[in-house]
């Protein structure tokens, strides 16, 4: 397989793209709901340093990655570590990788489907009028229908995987660029909404003053996975956009746009659903459920409420389609690098991560209590095993091969950073990053 000479053709387009991969369900529906059973402030602590020294870096190495190696994740692994004299043997961590969003689709997929009738009832005005009890148990009730979840989770899968297997992911890309900064306004104005409640000052006290007694080694791991989560990262799946990564940009100015604007957007509606929480007198540690039954109750006491609500889920619907994609990337490169079609590639990914998609649904009703590993049912089991285990390890791999094994030449040119920019981030990397992985790992795992 050559280079390729596909390029993203200005470097927004380039961030924008990177972006549209990171903000997503992470933000706005897990970051809240894991924040909230791990004791607020002090997880946000945790998840906040962890972007920093850990996500970020990570970032820029996998992006790196890509953008020398010019090819498919496995191709760009295989290509680099042979130049290199490394063991070919590394281009396995691309199919661990696929592995991995694997597992992450199949639960993505359903939980976008929340989003999908959400934005019909929300259409229909179903929420109007509507207490807090009857809204949460309108949720409860939805949860237990799999027949109205399963249709959702199909729909959003195919919407998903017709984008890819066209190829077509940047004429998305662009709706999204058009449409994204209209979400982040619309958290703001949520915030903005949020800061006259009567629960905002508690909001912010929980999460902005930690207690860090709260901490305890599993919940450093929840902090760590989610940073790889929302970033996008230790999947491979960056490394197929930075392929496409024009060559003359800054990686280290892309990569750090791209970690504000995802924090930024995780802290707001951590902000607008906390101060429904306290304001409703709701525990802060519901779970997956928390965004889907605050915000249809914030936006039910707003005037125009189920208009702003109808607008709100049409654009998470759209920030989880870019991510989405994203997650199918890997999956799809690798049997097209096997020699399959793009379209059958596509199909084959589709029907598969449908198929392990309906455990997740089922998670809720018929098979609530098959919960074969500690005590966790399948949704639990997707929901954090990939990302609490297989996205650190393949993080910490991707970091080992860009920072020890990769041509420094290679790396030096892909980092874009001139010479001390490139010695700080393999300082960083090596002796930061890579240590702080492994022990949080065997710490949370022991
Ligand atoms: N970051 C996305 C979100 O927050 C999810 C996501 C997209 C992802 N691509 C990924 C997670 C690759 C891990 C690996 O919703």
């Amino acid at each position: 397989m050559n280079a390729t000479l596909e390029r993203w053709s200005t470097r927004r387009a380039f961030i924008l793209a990177v972006t549209g991969a990171a903000v997503g369900l992470g933000n706005i529906w897990r970051f809240p709901y894991i924040t909230g059973e791990n004791g607020g402030a002090a997880f946000l602590v945790l998840y906040v340093v962890f972007v920093l020294l850990l996500g970020l870096p990570v970032m820029m190495a996998e992006i790196m990655i890509g953008r020398a190696g010019r090819r498919a994740p496995m191709q760009s692994l295989g290509h680099l570590a042979a130049q290199a004299g490394a063991s070919r043997h590394w281009r396995l961590l691309g199919l661990f990788g696929a592995v991995t969003v694997f597992c992450i689709l199949s639960f993505y997929s359903v939980v976008s489907g929340w989003s999908i009738e959400f934005l019909v009832m929300a259409i229909n005005g179903d929420f109007v009028g509507r207490d807090p009890t009857e809204i949460a148990t309108g949720f409860e009730a939805f949860l237990g229908d799999p027949r109205r979840m399963t249709f959702n989770h199909t729909l959003f899968l195919f919407m998903t995987m017709t984008v890819v297997a066209a190829g077509v992911a940047k004429g998305l890309e662009r709706l999204n660029n058009l449409l994204m900064p209209l979400l982040y306004l619309l958290l703001l104005l949520l915030a903005g909404y949020a800061a006259t409640t009567d629960g905002f000052a508690t909001a912010l006290a929980w999460l902005f003053r930690p207690d860090f007694s709260a901490i305890t080694p599993l919940v450093v791991m929840h902090a760590m996975g989610h940073a790889f989560f929302t970033l996008a990262v230790g999947a491979c799946a960056l490394m197929a956009y930075g392929a496409y990564m024009p060559e003359h940009q800054s990686l280290p100015r892309a990569a750090g746009a791209v970690a504000v604007l995802d924090v930024g957007v995780a802290l707001l509606a951590g902000i607008a659903i906390f101060s429904v929480v306290f304001t409703q007198g709701m525990d802060p540690g519901e779970g997956p459920g928390l965004m889907f039954v605050t915000l249809p109750i914030a936006f039910a006491e707003l005037p125009w409420g189920a208009l702003w609500l109808s607008v709100f889920f049409l654009l998470l619907l759209l920030a989880t389609w870019t991510s989405s994609i994203n997650l199918a990337e890997p999956m799809v490169a690798t049997l097209q690098g096997w020699g399959m079609s793009r379209g059958k590639a596509a199909a084959a990914v589709g029907i598969g991560v449908w198929l392990v998609g309906l455990l997740s649904v089922l998670s809720f009703s018929t098979l609530a209590e098959w919960r074969p590993l500690f005590g966790m049912n399948a949704f639990d089991m997707v929901t954090t095993i990939p990302t609490e285990i297989f996205l650190p390890v393949g993080g910490l791999l991707i970091a080992a091969f860009a920072a020890w094994i990769m041509p420094r030449g290679e790396a030096r040119a892909a980092l874009g950073a001139g010479g001390s920019g490139f010695l700080l981030w393999q300082g960083v990397v090596r002796w930061i990053s890579i240590p702080l992985a492994a022990m949080v790992l065997i710490a949370g795992l022991l």
